[in-house]
């Protein structure tokens, strides 16, 4: 029953000591618009608040702190904020996926299509810099439907690189994404999990 729900939410709302840092975050700052889409750019993929990113990298590095990671992969240009400021506490360099070959980069690439709003994108990693036997912590801003991380697990499939895992900030669970990646034996941690949201309301509901 829908205003059932909205209690439940609510009362979730309140409850904010059983929030994480994030979530919190996505309370207080974040806006919901219609067609099921969460904007957070006041903070994390438009203007950066740099401290605040910074202590989600720290919770990577717990999250992922047992595995081998030599490298952070993502895809520009939302990853690279949250990839670089996790990778300070691994002292790991940052790859980022380029979403069309310029005419400044390398030819010599792996290359994957990325679907992604109806819209084919050609995902591109220069050979030098992804390479057999690495392994490799994938990282987003958001996880969706998954496809710009299936695109990344391609291209370290690729390269003959190992994936250790896949950090995402905002995955909202809804779009199933997360847990087709999960079904297929990928480690993915998110911070934020979104299994509802409502944009009349202004309720969002966490796993
Ligand atoms: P998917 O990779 O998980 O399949 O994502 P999807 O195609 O569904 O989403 C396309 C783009 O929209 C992605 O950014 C994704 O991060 C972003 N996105 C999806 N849902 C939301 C949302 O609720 N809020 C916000 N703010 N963004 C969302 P992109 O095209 O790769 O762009 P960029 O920002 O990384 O350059």
């Amino acid at each position: 029953h829908g205003s059932a729900w909205q209690a439940v939410s609510e009362m979730r709302r309140s409850i904010v000591g059983e929030l994480n840092l994030l979530q919190k975050k996505i309370m207080k700052d974040g806006v919901i618009k219609a067609g099921n889409v969460l904007k957070v750019d006041s903070f994390l993929n438009h203007q950066i608040d740099v401290p605040f990113i910074s202590e989600l990298g720290k919770e990577f590095k717990k999250l992922f702190g047992d595995r081998q990671v030599d490298k952070i992969l993502t895809i520009e240009a939302s990853g690279i904020g949250i990839a670089c400021l996790t990778a300070v506490y691994f002292g790991v360099p940052v790859l980022f996926a380029k979403k069309s070959a310029g005419s400044n980069m390398d030819k010599d690439v792996y290359e994957v299509k990325s679907f992604t709003h109806n819209k084919v994108n050609h995902v591109v990693a220069s050979k030098k810099y992804l390479n057999a036997g690495e392994h490799i912590l994938i990282m987003d801003d958001f996880l969706a439907n998954g496809c710009a991380v299936q695109g990344l697990i391609d291209l370290v499939k690729q390269a003959g690189g190992i994936v250790e895992g896949v950090g995402i900030c905002i995955e909202k669970g809804f779009q199933g994404g997360g847990d087709e990646l999960r079904a297929s034996g990928i480690d993915v941690k998110s911070l934020a999990i979104i299994e509802k949201m409502d944009a009349e309301t202004g309720t969002i509901t966490f796993r």
